[in-house]
């Protein structure tokens, strides 16, 4: 049995909230440290469920891990197997991540394909037909992937679709192939643009990173280097949005609002005051009176992020009107709209898209959550929800967010940490 987190509603915010790093910048530069002998030193990693698995992970194969507070320092000299743990690649879809760097450093690598979760089907076509560009002999068997470096060259390549891990995946493997590889339709977001910042340290020349196309010069000697992971920009625009909606003032130490342009110009439509200072971002909506309907159409970065759709969606039941959500990432990323109803949300769903009618007084109850940002997504409805809110499966917050709770508490919420049952929480493999 998972903690469930407990929330007496409603609250206000008021506070500093301090952001950790980015666990979706964090896991792709982990990967990259299989792609040279020396030792690569994140800083500022953040202590997460999802970064955990990956040093497990990356232990089994027998890389070495050194962890001194938010200081990590990897050094895969050698591997003890390229055959990456599935039960781990189950729980963890970026575990895929480390297919082509374990491909390109030691001639071979298999990976099981990382199952679907809760926001839906999660193919890696995009990753393996990229993977076949740079020429590795992909083998796929019903359950498992196996690649094999049969001639490696730089190529031109052309995503049929944005994907953020795609690019990233096929960006650290070309840094290690000599020759000029070029990637087009390219992911925008920031962890991608951080990875090519770690690669150029390592040696790879990378161009064009943060935009559609992606130049990467390879070399076969890439060497360690250190960088400080960039900030979570979800984990700052879930409070952002917690911040609004209980009409409170947050000040999100280390966050950087460039990367939050598309979540703020919504805030600022309901009337919030942002402001950008040397600790951080300040999120004021104390005078915020009534919340505007709004539409929030998901797409890939510097659009709207599909990871804070859930939260949005909160703000939307206390809406005057009718607000609509367009899911355009991931269409069957709705599983927190039950629980929003049974708390008295109205929410009616035409998957990819939900319209929302508002506003609506939330009641707590108990409910469960299904995936990350779902989970976040409901402790979001307990804040304002009037009386008690009980979040099962926390295991799901913990994968992405440090220490909620303390936060939350500390910015003047009500809220505890509670293990029904002591026995230790079964994780979910496919969650
Ligand atoms: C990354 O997932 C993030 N995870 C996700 O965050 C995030 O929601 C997602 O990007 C979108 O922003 C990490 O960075 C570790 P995609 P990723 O490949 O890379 C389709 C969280 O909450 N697609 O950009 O797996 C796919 O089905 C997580 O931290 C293919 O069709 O997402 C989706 O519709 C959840 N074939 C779209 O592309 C492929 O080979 C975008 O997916 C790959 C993807």
């Amino acid at each position: 049995m998972s903690d469930v987190l407990v929330l007496e509603g409603p609250s206000t915010l008021d506070g500093e909230i301090p952001i950790a790093g980015a666990k979706n910048a964090a896991l792709p530069c982990m990967a990259a440290a299989l792609l040279t002998p020396d030792p690569v030193e994140l800083e500022n990693v953040p202590p997460v469920q999802d970064v955990f698995t990956l040093r497990e992970l990356l232990m089994d194969l027998g890389v070495d891990v050194q962890v001194a507070g938010d200081r990590w320092t990897l050094q895969a000299e050698q591997v003890t197997s390229t055959t990456v743990p599935p039960e781990l690649t189950r729980r963890m879809r970026a575990s895929f991540l480390t297919l082509g760097p374990l491909g390109v450093r030691f001639g071979s690598a298999e990976v099981v394909y990382p199952g679907g979760c809760a926001i839906g089907e999660r193919p890696v076509d995009l990753h393996l037909a990229g993977l076949e560009a740079l020429g590795f002999a992909v083998d796929q068997a019903a359950a498992r992937v196996r690649i094999r470096a049969r001639r490696l060259r730089g190529a031109v390549f052309e995503f049929a679709k944005v994907t953020v891990t795609g690019t990233e995946h096929l960006m650290m493997t070309a840094a290690a192939i000599p020759g000029t590889t070029v990637l087009r339709n390219c992911a925008r977001e920031p962890e991608v643009v951080q990875l090519a910042e770690l690669l150029r340290q390592m040696g790879a020349d990378v161009e064009g990173a943060g935009t559609a196309q992606i130049i990467i010069r390879g070399t076969s000697s890439l060497r360690g280097t250190a960088v400080r992971v960039i900030p979570d920009r979800i984990e700052a625009g879930t409070y952002a949005v917690a911040a609004v909606l209980t009409r409170g003032r947050v000040v999100l130490r280390g966050a950087r609002a460039e990367h939050l342009t598309a979540l703020m110009e919504h805030l600022k439509g309901q009337g919030a005051f942002i402001e950008v200072t040397a600790e951080g971002v300040v999120v004021d909506a104390r005078a915020v009176a009534d919340f505007r309907p709004l539409r929030v159409v998901t797409e890939p970065y510097p659009g709207f992020p599909t990871d804070l759709q859930a939260q949005m969606m909160v703000l939307m039941t206390q809406a005057l009107g009718v607000s609509e959500v367009v899911e355009t990432i991931f269409p069957d990323r709705f599983n927190h709209v039950a629980e929003l109803q049974r708390m008295g949300a109205r929410i009616e769903l035409a998957k990819p898209a939900a319209r929302v009618y508002g506003p609506t007084p939330l009641r707590g109850t108990v409910v469960a959550a299904s995936d990350l940002r779902a989970s976040a997504c409901l402790v979001l409805a307990g804040l304002i929800a009037r009386g008690t809110t009980v979040v099962t499966n926390v295991y799901h917050l913990d994968r992405g967010y440090v220490r909620m709770e303390e936060k939350l508490r500390q910015a003047g919420v009500s809220i505890r940490r509670v293990n029904p049952d002591p026995r230790p929480s079964t994780m979910d493999l496919h969650g």
